[in-house]
Order: structure tokens, then C-alpha cells, then sequence
């Protein structure tokens, strides 16, 4: 197994100017309305929160691409990194699919949310980077809490610490005992490094220093096309 990063969980940047003040707005609007509906449904939430947590990066990846092509300079390693966090996002998906169903209203909701936030954040993207960063940034400490009350929940006993899926212990390089819990701190180290690099995005995007970045945990590489050689039900997508 490898080891879990240490990460520090109270990091939050505090707002300077308007880009994020407007960012830091946006996420408590959002917090607030996801807190109203989810309430403690910390599997559901986990569920329907990673689908919009997967749209940024992609979004991201696909602006710097597009303006390197145009300006035809150096990305400095942002579209990859960016790349790897939409799968990161999508991983965290797919685990808590085996921990919990969605409902179809759920289901429902993902549909018409991810119409809206791809196309304002793709918006947002074009306007201003460093706000959508910073934005990320702000969504990513809210993810830290969120898991870390998810945490409370597993050890209060309130939701049951099942055994860890097959997916999170392979993608994690979890032991064979491993459960929720452990998954959850990964994943919560996950957003943690998300939290960090976004932040630094937005400060290199207004001219500033971006802060220290919190380790990310290991994750197993190339995992869509080991699971893809592991499950021949997907292949068909994989080579069209
Ligand atoms: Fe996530
Ligand atoms: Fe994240």
C-alpha cells in the first residue's frame, strides 16, 4: 500500500478583489443549496457532486490546448495535469457508484446541471481563468470538508463502514481489508491536492505566487485501459 499524503485540511485563501470574491460567492451559493438537498446523504452527494467535480479539468484542458495552438507556446504541463484531474474526478465517481445507487431524480438532476455548468463554466473559462481557477479552488476546500464530514459520519457509526470496492482498492493501491473509510481519505487527499493546484493556477493567472501544493496520493496509471483489457464489455468504446 502506499502512504497517505499529509495534507492540511484548514488551508483556504482568502479573497483578494472581485474575481474571488465573485468565486468564493458562487461556491457558498452552491454549498448552501447542495447542504439544503443532500443534508446528510454523504454517499448520494458524493455521487452527484463528483459528476460536476469532473467537468473542470476537461473544460480547462480543452481552453489551454486551444489558446497554446493559437499563441503556439508552451502549455508548462497544465493541459495534463488538468487532463488528470477530470479522471481523478471520474474515479471518485465510479468508486462511490459501488458504494451507493443514485436515485433517478438524482439522475435527472446530473442531466440538466451538467448541461448548465459545463457551458457556465466553459463561459466563465473564456472570460476569465484565473477566476474559474480560483472558483475550483474554492469548490476543492469545500470538497475537503464535505469529506472530512463524511468521516465524522463512517466513525460516529452513522453510515456503515463497508469494505472498500475492488475499484478503489486497485486504483488507490489499497490492502485487501481496506474500507469506506480508508477510501474516503484518499479521495479527500485527492481534493486536497485539486484545492491547491487550482489556487496556484488562479495566482500564477494574476501575476502572483502560487502557494505549496499538498501531495498527491498514488494512483494506479493507465487504469481506463487495464480496465478496459479486464472488462472486454467496454472495449467496443475504447476502439471507437
Ligand atoms: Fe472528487
Ligand atoms: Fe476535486
Amino acid at each position: 500500500m502506499s502512504p497517505l499524503p499529509e495534507i492540511n485540511l484548514a488551508i483556504h485563501h482568502p479573497p483578494r478583489g472581485g474575481s474571488d470574491r465573485f468565486a468564493l460567492a458562487v461556491t457558498r451559493l452552491l454549498r448552501f443549496v447542495a447542504d439544503r438537498f443532500f443534508a446528510k446523504r454523504y454517499g448520494h452527494r458524493a455521487i452527484v457532486l463528483e459528476t460536476v467535480a469532473a467537468v473542470p479539468g476537461m473544460v480547462g484542458a480543452t481552453l489551454v490546448h486551444l489558446r497554446c495552438l493559437r499563441r503556439m507556446e508552451s502549455d508548462r504541463g497544465w493541459i495534463r495535469t488538468l487532463m488528470e484531474e477530470a479522471e481523478n474526478e471520474r474515479m471518485h465517481l465510479m468508486t462511490f457508484l459501488e458504494i451507493c445507487k443514485p436515485t433517478l431524480f438524482e439522475r435527472l438532476i446530473v442531466l440538466v446541471v451538467q448541461w448548465l455548468f459545463y457551458l457556465g463554466f466553459f463561459a466563465l473559462y473564456l472570460l476569465s481563468p484565473r477566476t474559474a481557477h480560483r472558483l475550483v479552488g474554492y469548490f476543492e476546500e469545500e470538497a475537503v470538508i464535505s469529506y472530512t464530514h463524511y468521516l465524522e459520519e463512517i466513525d460516529s457509526g452513522r453510515s456503515a463502514n463497508v469494505l472498500a470496492p475492488a475499484i478503489a482498492r486497485r486504483y488507490w493501491d489499497l490492502p485487501e481489508g481496506a474500507t469506506l473509510r480508508d477510501v474516503v481519505l484518499v479521495v479527500r487527499a485527492d481534493e486536497a491536492h485539486h484545492r491547491d493546484v487550482n489556487h496556484a493556477f488562479a495566482a500564477d493567472l494574476g501575476g502572483g505566487a502560487p502557494g505549496d501544493v499538498a501531495p498527491y496520493p498514488w494512483h494506479a496509471p493507465e487504469w481506463d485501459a487495464e480496465a478496459d483489457a479486464l472488462e472486454p464489455a467496454h472495449a467496443p468504446l475504447a476502439q471507437g
